[in-house]
């Protein structure tokens, strides 16, 4: 846990701070006088009211799209599905033409109803707030709708899922051996651990999760080699022959100066000796996570070692 006072506030720290408030995806979107659209991805949507009906997002002042949604009509807020990611990537960008290809439609203020959102709703504004650096927009809803897809999540500034979909689930849940493992990075490096027989490397894996007091479990075999990590999201989970594999995207807690456990070291990512790895599923997705890393956008793999699908976290 870090403390911060107010004269000290670093403002990326602070984003990151605020960050770990896991929420939806939104896109705003609104059209300007010439009835051209324009849309900004939003995750300060928030409900306000029932009766009237009032939700707000905020939209930063230096935001291309601030002065035409201050003076528009009204706007819709787009609620994102899973697989809309790259909608969401694309409406982060500054500027014009996010519209290019895509399917939408007005309903009453003309905002833009972007195809096969989660729920939108179509606002006229009620009060606009000036708070900071942002204008907080709050809309009354004249109109909305919704469905039952999954909705694309946000937390700690990466895409997440809120749960397993029901095909992890099957998997996780069928019979056979199970092997749980967690990716584990520190620094541009990566935890792996060598098999004293096969003299292979993986990354650490054990018969289940278990807590930093269970002996052989993942976690307790982590912590008895001074490493304490939380598994917040599944990365991948496929089987091999009658093996299931359940891989964590862990994320280090602590790291007492020395790994102490034999086999067990992290390897930076351009020298992990790939001819150790003696397996193409592990192989591929530890090429994956590195991939994905730096994208600081991470996919679940959901099959078994040589057909699966990738399914946004
Ligand atoms: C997940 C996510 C959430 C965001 N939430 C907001 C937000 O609530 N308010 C905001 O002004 N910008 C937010 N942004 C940044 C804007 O989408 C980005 O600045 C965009 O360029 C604004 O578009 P414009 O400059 O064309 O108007 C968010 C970006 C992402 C990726």
């Amino acid at each position: 846990m870090t403390d911060s006072n107010e004269a000290e506030f670093d403002a990326r720290d602070l984003r990151r701070a605020f960050g770990n408030f896991a929420t939806g995806v939104t896109i705003v979107t609104t059209v300007d006088s010439d009835g051209n659209p324009c849309g900004f991805t939003a995750n300060s949507f928030s409900s306000v009211s029932i009766e009237p009906p009032l939700l707000l997002v905020s939209i930063a002042k230096t935001a291309y799209g601030c002065d035409i949604f201050t003076s528009s009509h009204g706007f819709a807020v787009n609620i994102l599905a899973q697989d809309q990611r790259d909608l969401s990537n694309r409406f982060a960008r500054a500027g014009t033409g996010k519209f290019a290809g895509l399917g939408w439609r007005g309903v009453l203020t003309g905002a833009p109803i972007i195809d096969d959102v989660v729920a939108w709703f179509d606002c006229e504004h009620y009060e606009q707030v000036d708070a900071g650096d942002h204008i907080i927009l709050i809309g009354r809803v004249m109109q909305y709708s919704y469905n039952t897809h999954a909705p694309l999540g946000f937390c700690r500034g990466s895409y997440v899922s809120f749960g397993l979909t029901p095909t992890m689930l099957q998997l996780v849940s069928s019979p056979g051996n199970l092997r749980v493992g967690a990716i584990i990075e520190s620094d541009g490096r990566i935890l792996l651990e060598r098999n004293p027989a096969s003299g292979q490397l993986m990354p650490p894996t054990s018969d289940s999760v278990g807590d930093v007091d269970t002996a052989d479990s993942l976690l307790g075999n982590l912590a008895s080699a001074g490493i304490e990590v939380d598994l917040p999201f599944i990365y991948a989970a496929y089987h091999e022959n009658a093996t299931r594999f359940v891989y964590y995207l862990g994320e280090l807690q602590s790291l007492k100066d020395a790994v102490e456990t034999p086999g067990l070291q992290f390897y930076e990512f351009d020298h992990i000796t790939w001819e150790e790895i003696n397996d193409a599923a592990t192989i591929a997705m530890l090429e994956r996570f590195i991939r994905e890393k730096s994208l600081r956008n991470f996919s679940v793999y959901v099959g078994d070692e040589q057909n699966g699908e990738m399914h946004p976290v």
